[in-house]
């Protein structure tokens, strides 16, 4: 009996929900300064959605030879396919996000609908969105930074136009260039004691540089968003309006080379290129009217988006043939490439640059993000409460911000591009599935609420959410890559940190509570 009990119990307290009512009057206290109106969430929207997916990973699932499984032209309905995947979450994310406008995203409203143990694992698969995302991102921005200084190669002196592998790379990637290139790794990485390490020296400079950002307020990274928001969409206006007179419509055929399997092999990478929207969600205890300017946030970053990628896809396609095999440099940065193939050089360039701030910009609104959720957490009492503490001139949680960049820091160093980028992607899917769940269960359990933004043909809309995002995580699955081994680890680590801090201290918390209503009511005779 009494350990049926124990378990009734600890059942109960793993689907204790918090009431959304509370969820706002605690964000209310918070102090976070509501700066950002509809304009600046679209701005940061496209900030960190538009970055290395269209710079880089385009290349790589467009390419639709035989040896590679890219969608070829087809590339413009892979583009569609994905932005379908994340539409249907993306009204769902809006009808929470006005109708809890309160920081944590998909882990706040996972916490008022599947409860205490649910929302845990969210904030935790969240990290992998956008901590481990960060990471891929600001490796991307190193390889970027680094072919940037070869086209300088010229006017610089030889160590900084061909930096030391080990001082621009991870270690697995440092190792893996030189093994390609003959080279015994041995005889060129510097050890710790026996083991090889290697530091990614761009990437740390470059986190360290949001961070700081970051630390001195959202609504200054915001103009800094903005400022790079337009110089990546001025480059890629740029390579459509030069890139459009070169496309030959011979290059779209044939169109679908790897047929439909290449259609969804295209899809599932670019999916990558479409990932951050949600980001805003977590900003919403710093927008001035989050009811109105949150979905408008949301929809039209997501909309604005794929009308841009879908353009790129078609004038890329149009000027190189993709229905074959594609050159490695095609692969690294295909806008940049194809215009120097045309002998835009001028283009060219100012594409690399644009390329950065991209980069840059989507670094911001990750790290924004990673923390937001965070801050969350450590209200919730799943992490360390000091975490709380808020900068005393900038109104920012700086000692956070700074702990994320230091973990983020020494990622870096071990994290391979790909893997952080696929568990990205694991990150992303889950969280848009139990969005989309939350909706459904929310609009059961609590249909009077007031929803100022409602996701349109419910239960539709939310279901076709979640096959499609199930349908591109079973597929990634049957890959059985690296990451695909990795994410159930993660998830494991999670269970294990739930287990033996976050239950424990929220039952400890709970336990003074009642404690101290006891002596309280014993005080005054109650
Ligand atoms: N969507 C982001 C990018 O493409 C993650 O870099």
């Amino acid at each position: 009996m009494k350990i049926k009990n124990i378990i009734f119990n600890f059942l109960c307290n793993l689907v204790k929900r918090k009431n959304p009512d509370e969820l706002i009057s605690q964000s209310q206290k918070a102090g976070l300064a509501k700066s950002l109106t509809a304009i600046d969430l679209i701005i940061l929207g496209i900030g960190a959605i538009v970055g290395s997916g269209i710079f880089a990973v385009v290349g790589i699932a467009a390419a639709g030879g035989a040896q590679s499984p890219g969608a070829g032209p087809a590339l413009v309905i892979s583009m569609i396919v994905a932005a379908f995947a994340c539409v249907f979450s993306a009204l769902c994310y809006s009808e929470f996000a006005a109708m809890i406008p309160v920081a944590g995203g998909a882990y706040t409203y996972t916490f008022a609908t599947l409860g205490e143990f649910g929302a845990w694992m969210v904030g935790w698969v969240l990290m992998l969105e956008y901590a481990i995302g960060f990471i891929a991102v600001a490796c991307a921005w190193s390889n970027h930074f680094i072919q940037l200084l070869k086209g300088f190669s010229s006017f610089l002196p030889a160590w900084a136009a061909n930096p030391p592998v080990w001082l621009v790379n991870d270690v697995k990637t440092a190792t893996k260039i030189l093994t390609d290139n003959g080279i015994d790794p041995a005889t060129v990485l510097p050890t710790i004691g026996t083991i090889p390490f290697a530091i990614n020296v761009p990437a740390i400079v470059i986190i360290l540089i949001t961070t700081l950002i970051l630390v001195r307020g959202t609504k200054d990274s915001t103009k800094m968003a903005g400022i790079m928001v337009a110089v990546k969409l001025a480059v890629i206006g740029l390579f459509v309006f030069v890139g459009m007179f070169y496309v030959k419509p011979a290059n779209w055929v044939p169109f679908a080379p790897n047929g439909v399997e290449g259609i969804f092999a295209g899809a599932f990478l670019i999916f990558f290129a479409y990932i951050g929207f949600d980001a805003l969600a977590t900003t919403a205890e710093e927008t001035k009217n989050p009811q109105k300017d949150l979905p408008i946030g949301i929809i039209g970053s997501l909309l604005m988006t794929t009308v841009i990628y879908v353009s790129v896809a078609l004038v890329l396609t149009g000027i190189y043939p993709t229905s074959g095999n594609v050159s490695a440099e095609f692969l690294k940065a295909p806008m940049a490439y194809v215009m120097s193939m045309v002998g835009q050089n001028w283009a060219a360039g100012l594409i690399s640059i644009g390329s950065l701030a991209g980069l840059t910009s989507v670094l911001l609104v990750l790290e924004l993000a990673s923390t937001r959720i965070l801050y969350a957490m450590s209200r919730d009492n799943f992490i360390s409460r000091r975490f709380q503490v808020l900068h005393p001139k900038f109104k920012t949680p700086h000692v956070l911000t700074w702990t994320v960049a230091v973990i983020c820091i020494l990622g870096t160093l071990t994290l391979d591009l790909n893997v952080a980028a696929e568990l990205c992607n694991f990150g992303t899917f889950t969280s848009f599935i139990i969005v989309c769940v939350a909706v459904l269960i929310l609009r059961k359990t609590d249909p009077k609420r007031y929803r100022p933004f409602k996701v349109p043909f419910s239960p539709w809309f939310p279901l076709a959410g979640i096959v499609c995002c199930v349908f591109l995580m079973v597929m990634k699955f049957q890959e059985q890559s690296d990451s695909a081994l990795l994410f159930p680890l993660w998830l494991l680590i999670g269970i294990v940190i739930y287990a033996t801090y976050g239950y424990k201290k929220n039952r400890i918390i709970e336990e003074n509570a009642a404690q101290n209503l006891e002596a309280e009511k014993t005080k005054i005779g109650v």
